[in-house]
């Protein structure tokens, strides 16, 4: 398959804008989000299509530096002890496997930076949906999609963490008041960035059209 580099869109609309300049974001200004902001991103996020209109998600929002530290750190310890069972040992194996944990193409040290999940942004928004629900994976993919391009329309930027459904394995996950119906599918961090990351090379011959 071939990989190329993303081409510009040929029609330009403020939506298409908005989706191409979309990135992952992993740096943020120390800058609070104004909760109507973050109302208003959710909102768009309710807006989603969602299978026989069930809406199941639930959002649990994270604005406080404390707390979101406190969720950072006992995540990145659930990683760390998993990385360490499947037989990683070695400091320099375990940073290597955390680093690939987190995404990153380039090494990090887990213990030099603070908030090693959230990226130090100032909004952290888990996403739960009820656990019974076959298509609740996908319905809140689309959710947490809307919320990240209404975001990006917004000037804010995001970053999906799919490593944040472990914070069901902290113990500090009673805090979130979740009930024990309803999985944490995925968390999306928010707030003003403060880098701009390149294009991520993206996947083309995907497109088959049948006749
Ligand atoms: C379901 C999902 C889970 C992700 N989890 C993480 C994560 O835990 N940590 C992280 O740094 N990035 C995470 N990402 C971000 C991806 O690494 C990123 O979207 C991808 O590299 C493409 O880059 P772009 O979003 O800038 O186009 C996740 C993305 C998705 C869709």
């Amino acid at each position: 398959m071939a990989i190329q580099i993303v081409t510009e869109p040929v029609e330009k609309t403020e939506t298409i804008k908005t989706i191409y300049a979309r990135r992952a974001v992993r740096k943020y200004k120390d800058k609070p989000v104004d909760k109507k902001l973050i109302e208003q991103v959710l909102d768009a996020g309710r807006m989603a299509p969602s299978a026989m209109n069930k809406q199941p998600w639930q959002f649990y929002v994270l604005t406080n530096k404390e707390t979101i530290h406190s969720f950072s750190s006992e995540i990145a310890a659930v990683m760390t002890k998993g990385a360490l069972k499947s037989g990683v040992s070695g400091i320099a194996q375990l940073l290597k496997a955390a680093s690939g944990l987190l995404h990153l193409s380039h090494g990090i040290d887990l213990h030099a930076i603070k908030d090693p999940v959230f990226y130090g942004a100032p909004v952290v928004i888990f996403l739960t949906a009820p656990r019974d629900n076959e298509w609740a994976s996908l319905d809140v993919g689309m959710c947490a999609q809307n919320i990240m391009l209404a975001a990006k329309s917004l000037g804010l930027d995001t970053c999906p963490i799919g490593f944040g459904k472990y914070v069901e394995k902290t113990k500090i996950f009673s805090r979130l008041h979740v009930p024990a119906s309803e999985e944490v599918k995925l968390a999306i961090i928010l707030g003003y960035g403060d880098e701009s990351p390149e294009v991520h090379e993206r996947t083309r011959g995907n497109q088959l059209f049948i006749d």
